[in-house]
């Protein structure tokens, strides 16, 4: 049995359809602090299998411990945590409390019964931003927000977990941009509030809730002067979760790698890219530049196709459709 956690969000949905469909038996926990609970009916439609869910915090060992004496749990995907890169400033306790209690809770407890597969939720945000790119794994790292130093800090976590039990093998795994959504249009990204991130932000203008996107700037030292980053599909994103747990499950030990498609494209390469997958007009304004903001960043992707023999296959094209698709088939997100 595997264990998802933060399994009704965005990522967590979507890898575990690609888990159901490749005959997985999993169980799902999420405390719905960002989610909705329809994820579950929308996971059933499209995979024809009632996902097993508890909600739950993953902070409370208790709960973790009954759920582990219900299941036989042989590896713990863990996603839940908080990912607010802004909010995080605001209110860093929040974030170090959610996302450090979580993932210290979890382990202790995956050490008590004994389960030692873990697949962690790390991000890009981890690597130092004077670094040149693409970004490889063994640069320098370092953050710039609360939110990216629970990152940094959960892998040394783990890091020292794995020195004084051999038994764990963790697989970090360090997400670079993903946008995209099923190809059913049945689950997807549904932000509370206004986005943060650029795509579920188009989208939004796309189907008339917004009037137009601002962009951060429009001179950076890119090719077209507006931000560049490594958007990756989310359905391939959570396949790359599947090739982790296969090769942390055949005892070759723990790796760490990027989850990129090692290609960057700039905010109005993303933009037009989506005015053609949508047939809608995006109406954007440039705005100054965000805090906190870099110019450009995309991943080595080498060591992943190399080592867990995944690579991404969708394009940016397709990344727009699905995007899109979800959107239009559900104008308020699961509401
Ligand atoms: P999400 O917010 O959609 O999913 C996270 C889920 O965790 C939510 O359903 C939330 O309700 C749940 N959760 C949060 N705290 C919890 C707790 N204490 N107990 C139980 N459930 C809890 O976010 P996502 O985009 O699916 O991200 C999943 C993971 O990937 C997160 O760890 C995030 O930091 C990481 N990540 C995301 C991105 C991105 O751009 N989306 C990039 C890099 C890394
Ligand atoms: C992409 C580009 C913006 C919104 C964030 C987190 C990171 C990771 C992924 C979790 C940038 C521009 C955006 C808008 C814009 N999450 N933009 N107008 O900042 O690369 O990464 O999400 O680990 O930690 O920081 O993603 O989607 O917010 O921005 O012009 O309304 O779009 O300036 O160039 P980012 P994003």
């Amino acid at each position: 049995m595997i264990l998802i956690t933060g399994a009704t969000g965005y990522i967590g949905s979507h890898t575990w359809v690609e888990l159901l469909n490749a005959g997985y038996d999993v169980v799902g926990i999420d405390n719905l602090c960002n989610s909705n609970i329809k994820v579950l009916d929308r996971i059933e439609a499209i995979t024809s299998v009632k996902p097993k869910f508890i909600e739950m915090n993953v902070c409370n060992s208790n709960a973790l411990k009954s759920l582990f004496n219900l299941y036989s749990i042989d590896a713990v995907i863990h996603f839940a945590a908080l990912k607010a890169v802004g909010k995080s400033v605001n209110n860093p306790l929040e974030y170090y409390k959610n996302n450090l209690g979580g993932i210290l809770e979890l382990t202790q407890v995956m050490s008590e019964k004994n389960c030692f597969t873990l697949v962690f939720s790390s991000s890009a945000t981890v690597y130092d931003a004077n670094n040149p790119i693409p970004y490889q794994e063994g640069m320098p790292l370092g953050s710039t927000s609360p939110y990216g130093w629970t990152k940094l800090m959960s892998e040394q976590m783990l890091r020292d977990l794995e020195i004084s039990n051999p038994n764990f093998s963790v697989a970090y795994l360090r997400y670079f941009n993903p946008i995209g959504a099923h190809e059913s249009g049945f689950i997807g990204e549904d932000p509370l509030g206004i986005p943060n991130n650029l795509m579920p932000y188009i989208t939004q203008v796309a189907i008339g809730k917004r009037p137009h996107l601002s962009i951060y700037g429009n001179d950076w030292l890119t090719h077209d002067g507006t931000g560049v980053r490594d958007y990756i599909h989310v359905v391939d994103l959570a396949r790359g979760h599947l090739k982790a747990l296969n090769y942390l499950m055949s005892g070759k030990g723990s790796i760490l790698v990027n989850l990129g498609t090692g290609k960057g494209f700039s905010v109005l390469d993303l933009v037009k890219a989506f005015e053609k997958a949508s047939n809608r007009k995006i109406p954007y304004q440039f705005a100054p530049r965000r805090i906190g903001d870099i110019a450009a960043f995309y991943s080595d992707s080498a060591r992943a196709q190399k080592d867990l023999n995944w690579r991404a296959e969708y394009d940016l094209y397709r990344m727009c459709e699905d995007s899109w698709r979800w959107q239009s088939m559900n104008p308020n997100g699961y509401e």
